[in-house]
């Protein structure tokens, strides 16, 4: 048995490690990889004596050590910040030890935050900077206002250098419904310095990003010019936007594409329970979990792969950023079809990801809410690696990496049981307070990326 899963293996890395270059099929590093945790670390087992009513009353089975799953594999989590106040989303965190947070914006006073004890958040970098006139456009009300005030942060992000940007999809959530972003003006990416003052805003013109594009999260490579690469999740319009950080210029790569786009028919489950889409609407009707497109992303750390991977569905996504840097024009006609071409799969998941973070020895760390868990790609084998796995994870969200001055390297990551919410559960609200900030010990340290 264990010698035919260890021939399959081989062979399923041989295959990925052929796609991707050169080096021979022999070359494949023993199982586990270095800086794998021991197995009684890994394997999420236990054996106990069952309760009497479970064994018939039967003294013989009652002696019986069964297997069973304990949830748990690898280092302890520890809870660092308790959420009782909004609904969170991202977290990033700057060598200091500032944890930055943001929420999605309904009727939210805020939607980005500094944390400022282990239960409270105060706006940042202001309360004013938080507070657009209106949501809504009076004379256009179903599209959000064009503003220079953030309307609904989904993601916040710290730069190698330590900058905090916040990405603002421009579409707030009123009355149930999300509104259309007004463009350009409402989406925005702003990066702030750690004091709070703003160095950057860049708007996208809306051939790049439209009424309907849903700009999710963004990650940063700050070498030459300096690039941002940001997922547009929308159903309509799934696909990569690339920035020039140098000259602000934007565009599109992957629009529809198979590799961002919903797999079809996809059903995730939770705490084993499968989750539907059904939202409280008429005529409450419950459909796939398939609205959601590509999310969550990474940069490898030498910056040549950005990895991606749509929320409705179990698969993991690269492409190489050489291609994503060329700006399809006049001058390059051939180059949305050469960064189609350039998509490589990385392969099955085992759980739908909703975010990806990358550290300093390679490693692409992908949630797992299928399992409560945190797993992570290893480029050099091509195989997923448990990392961490505790019952308390309920729907690890963003993932952030930190070294910190202070010392220790920690992965940061939110838990805000989002399957949970009234879209998934006929208008109920399953969710309980307070949401959860967890981080966990790593080897590797950030990756700059400067
Ligand atoms: C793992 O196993 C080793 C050797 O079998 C043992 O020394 C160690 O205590 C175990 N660790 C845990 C966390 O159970
Ligand atoms: C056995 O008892 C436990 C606790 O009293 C209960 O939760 C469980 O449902 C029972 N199992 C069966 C098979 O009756
Ligand atoms: C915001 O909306 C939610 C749900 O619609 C509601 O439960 C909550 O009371 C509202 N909060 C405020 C401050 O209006
Ligand atoms: C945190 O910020 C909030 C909002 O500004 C404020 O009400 C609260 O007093 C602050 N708490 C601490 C401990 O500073
Ligand atoms: C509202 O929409 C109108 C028409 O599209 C536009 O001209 C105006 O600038 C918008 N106002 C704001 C505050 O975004
Ligand atoms: C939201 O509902 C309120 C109360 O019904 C209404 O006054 C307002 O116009 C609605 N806003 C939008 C953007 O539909
Ligand atoms: C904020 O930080 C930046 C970068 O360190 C610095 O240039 C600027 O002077 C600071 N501004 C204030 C108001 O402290
Ligand atoms: C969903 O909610 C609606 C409205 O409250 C209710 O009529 C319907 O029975 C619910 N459906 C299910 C499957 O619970």
């Amino acid at each position: 048995m264990r010698s035919s899963l260890t021939l399959l293996t081989l062979a399923t890395v041989a295959v990925a490690v052929a796609a991707q270059d050169t080096s021979s099929v022999f070359d494949f590093p023993e199982y586990p990889p270095p800086l794998t945790p021991p197995p009684n670390q890994t394997i999420a087992d236990g054996v106990a004596l069952l309760p009497a009513n479970e064994t018939n009353n039967d003294p013989a089975l009652s002696q019986a050590q069964i297997h069973f799953d304990t949830g748990r594999f690898g280092p302890s989590i520890e809870l660092v910040h308790a959420y009782f106040n909004f609904w969170p989303t991202g977290v990033a965190v700057s060598s200091d030890g500032s944890v930055f947070t943001c929420f999605p914006r309904g009727n939210e006073t805020f939607t980005l935050a500094k944390l400022n004890s282990s239960t409270t958040e105060a706006p940042f970098p202001s309360e004013d900077a938080n507070t657009p006139p209106s949501f809504a456009n009076k004379s256009n009300p179903t599209f959000s206002i064009a503003t220079d005030k953030l309307i609904f942060v989904q993601s916040v992000v710290v730069d190698g250098r330590d900058r905090v940007w916040a990405l603002d999809t421009g579409r707030p959530r009123i009355n149930g419904t999300m509104l259309l972003a007004a463009t350009p003006g409402g989406p925005k990416l702003v990066g702030y310095e750690l004091n709070g003052t703003t160095f950057a805003t860049i708007t996208f013109p809306d051939s790049v990003v439209a009424a309907d594009s849903s700009l999710n999260d963004v990650r940063f490579d700050l070498r030459g010019d300096g690039f941002a690469y940001i997922s547009d999740s929308s159903m309509q319009r799934p696909g990569i936007v690339v920035v020039n950080l140098k000259t602000g210029e934007s565009w599109r790569h992957l629009d529809g594409h198979p590799s961002v786009s919903p797999q079809a028919g996809f059903i995730p489950f939770h705490n084993g329970i499968p989750t539907y889409l059904h939202p409280p609407t008429p005529p409450n009707a419950i459909t796939f979990f398939n609205r959601f497109a590509v999310d969550a992303i990474a940069l490898s750390d030498d910056g040549e792969f950005l990895y991606y991977a749509p929320l409705a569905g179990r698969q993991l996504w690269r492409v190489p950023t050489s291609v994503l840097k060329v700006q399809p024009s006049s001058t390059n006609p051939g180059a949305a079809v050469l960064a189609q071409q350039a998509v490589q799969s990385m392969g099955d998941t085992g759980s739908h990801a909703d975010g990806l973070e990358t550290d300093d020895q390679g490693f692409i760390y992908l949630s797992a809410p299928e399992h409560n868990a945190i797993n992570r790609f290893n480029p050099k084998t091509g195989m997923i690696e448990p990392f961490v796995r505790d019952p308390a994870i309920q729907w690890p969200d963003t993932l952030s990496v930190v070294s910190l001055q202070s010392g220790g390297n920690f992965l940061y990551f939110t838990a805000n049981q989002l399957w949970l919410s009234p879209d998934y559960q006929n208008g109920t609200d399953l969710r309980t307070k307070p949401y959860a900030m967890f981080r966990v010990p790593i080897e590797g340290g950030r990756a700059n990326q400067t």
